[in-house]
């Protein structure tokens, strides 16, 4: 409580009369909730603007044509439209909020990141998508251009300022447009502004999401590298049909859903440390996993649906094959970075109203297999898809920028192994929720197709 009322005090300060309307509600706010727990100034912002103050997408394309039609493909203009999305925010989240009093606020706070012009507005929640309502601008080109800042230290749990209007802030100093004004802001440039909406505290106080700092923590902000500087390359080019030629930011915003982005993040080698293994014998054979493209960890983002996982076999001079499972390294937590039959995401029941229901298995991918991934718990303590409800995080077994990773295989010679050359396989597969939620909540097939990011191959002999 009185840690708000500080920091709603200050931002006063330090923005000026603009917040005065502001500050009032969230004075108001406050007072309606002496029960509740400390409210982020973020949450504070709901309805306090409305879809009137900010232009469609339509507007600029007449001008911003190019810019317009890579916005369209990329994810963020589907934030609010996209099915795995609807499903999540409409069938768990809202039904959740609505019978548990902690996390009630995410009711608002998803669109505070998906739609937040209908957070901004109060229009929750909005009507669904094929009602095709002003929600479905989603992350659009007008908020964007509109954000002058954030409130607090780490951007987070979308503390972007809003300042819409004629002023339209992007990159350059000095543009001219014949329909708005434009001025440079160095803050847009920057990964703190993605980091507003690329970084999650869940209403337990856990980091659920955290992209801009995995980067901020690595070797590229140090250097000086920026997402835009890997999500919206330059390219020579116009950045409106009558601007003037230079270096353009292009919207591409390639992630997860892009086969290319994902292909060859991780690169990947194998080899056995002897060629030759007597038939009675074991092979020992080491894959190793090297992160050089991606500046955070992988995966990132919705860790909490997101698996990538290594499958390795065998093939002996006959064809026969056989599945290797991974040797365990021995770390507390690691039972959840090994493909295993377990139940787990019993949660979701609380929205969809299950009576003891069992949960749904567990990973979905064969059994023995590493998987990189970080392991949500919900208050129980069980496996969780539901970010906003997760209490604990388990051990980090993702591959971080610029890391490697190097997994061992340890395989006893199986008696019916034929002598001769055996050939290894090795598959990186990554996939954007787990089968088993995916098929349990209906999301449709092309959001969760696994996709292989890598391969690898060796062989050794086989002798008497
Ligand atoms: C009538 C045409 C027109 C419309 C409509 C229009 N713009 Fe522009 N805009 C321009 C022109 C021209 C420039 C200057 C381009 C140049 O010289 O490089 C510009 C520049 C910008 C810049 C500054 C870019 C920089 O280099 O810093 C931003 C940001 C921007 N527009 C956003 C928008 C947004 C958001 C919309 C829709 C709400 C929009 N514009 C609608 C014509 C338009
Ligand atoms: C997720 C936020 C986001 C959205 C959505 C977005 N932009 Fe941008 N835009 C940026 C950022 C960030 C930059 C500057 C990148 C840089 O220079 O590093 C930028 C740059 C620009 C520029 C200047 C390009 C240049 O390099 O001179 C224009 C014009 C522009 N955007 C218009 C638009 C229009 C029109 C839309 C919608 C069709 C749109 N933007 C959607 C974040 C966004
Ligand atoms: C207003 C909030 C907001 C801001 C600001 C924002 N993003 Fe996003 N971004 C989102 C949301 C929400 C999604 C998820 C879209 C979806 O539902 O799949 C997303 C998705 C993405 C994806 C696609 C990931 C995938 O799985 O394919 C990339 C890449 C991305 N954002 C990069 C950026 C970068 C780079 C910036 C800063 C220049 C930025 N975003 C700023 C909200 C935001
Ligand atoms: C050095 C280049 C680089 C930088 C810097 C970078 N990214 Fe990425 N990003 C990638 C690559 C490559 C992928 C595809 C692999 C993947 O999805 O893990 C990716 C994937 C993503 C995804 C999807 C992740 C997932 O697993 O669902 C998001 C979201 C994203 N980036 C946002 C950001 C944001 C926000 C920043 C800055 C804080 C940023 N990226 C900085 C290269 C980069
Ligand atoms: C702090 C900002 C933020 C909040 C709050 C937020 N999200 Fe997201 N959400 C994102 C970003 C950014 C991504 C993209 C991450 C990635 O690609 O891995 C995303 C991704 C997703 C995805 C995965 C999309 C895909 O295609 O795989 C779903 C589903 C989703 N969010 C639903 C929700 C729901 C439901 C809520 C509310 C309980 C919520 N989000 C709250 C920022 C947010």
């Amino acid at each position: 409580m009185a840690s708000s009322y500080v920091a709603g005090l200050a931002i006063l300060k330090r923005q000026g009369a603009g917040m005065i309307i502001r500050f009032v509600l969230l004075s108001l706010f406050l007072t309606y909730s002496v029960t509740a727990q400390a409210v982020p100034v973020s949450d504070a912002a709901h309805g306090t603007r409305s879809y009137d103050e900010y232009e469609k997408p339509l507007v600029c394309q007449s001008c911003h044509d190019d810019i317009y039609q890579q916005w369209t493909q990329a994810m963020m203009s589907q934030a609010y439209t996209h099915h795995w999305d609807e499903i999540e925010y409409f069938e768990l989240a809202i039904p959740h909020a609505e019978k548990d009093e902690m996390v009630a606020g995410v009711k608002h706070g998803c669109n505070g990141c998906h739609a937040p012009t209908s957070f901004l507005a109060g229009d929750t929640p909005p009507p669904r998508p094929e009602e095709n309502s002003r929600a479905n601008e989603s992350v659009h080109c007008d908020h964007c251009h509109s954000v002058t800042g954030f409130e607090g230290d780490i951007p987070h749990n979308f503390n972007w300022i809003s300042e819409p209007g004629r002023l339209k802030k992007g990159p350059k100093p000095g543009v001219e447009s014949p329909h708005h004004d434009t001025v440079e802001n160095d803050f847009i440039k920057t990964g703190d502004f993605c980091g507003t909406c690329h970084n999650e505290m869940s209403p337990y106080g856990i980091w659920v999401k955290s992209t801009h700092l995995e980067w901020k923590e690595g070797p590229y902000y140090e250097q000086g590298v920026h997402c835009q500087d890997c999500h919206m390359p330059k390219a020579k080019g116009r950045s409106a049909k009558m601007g003037e030629e230079g270096m353009i930011a292009q919207h591409l915003f390639h992630g997860a859903h892009d086969p290319g982005k994902l292909n060859g993040s991780i690169e990947m080698r194998m080899n056995p440390l002897e060629r030759e293994v007597e038939y009675d014998g074991a092979a020992v054979i080491n894959v190793q996993l090297f992160n050089g493209k991606c500046g955070h960890k992988v995966p990132s983002g919705s860790v909490e649906d997101r698996i990538m996982w290594l499958h390795v076999t065998a093939t002996d001079s006959e064809g026969k094959t056989w599945h290797l499972p991974v040797d365990p390294k021995g770390f507390a937590g690691e039972e959840y970075t090994i493909a295993a039959d377990e139940m787990a995401y019993q949660d979701m029941a609380i929205a969809k109203n299950i009576p003891d229901f069992a949960g749904v298995q567990r990973d979905g991918v064969p059994v023995g297999d590493r998987i990189f991934r970080m392991a949500y718990f919900d208050p129980q303590g069980r496996m969780t898809i539901q970010q906003w409800n997760t209490k604990s995080l388990g051990f980090d077994y993702r591959i971080g920028p610029r890391e490697t990773k190097v997994e061992t295989f340890t395989w006893e010679m199986p008696d019916d192994i034929a002598f001769g050359p055996v050939r290894l396989d090795a598959v990186l597969k990554y996939q954007r929720l787990v089968t088993p939620v995916a098929e349990f909540l209906n999301v449709p097939a092309e959001e969760y197709e696994p996709q292989i990011i890598n391969v690898a191959t060796t062989t050794f002999e086989v002798f008497e």
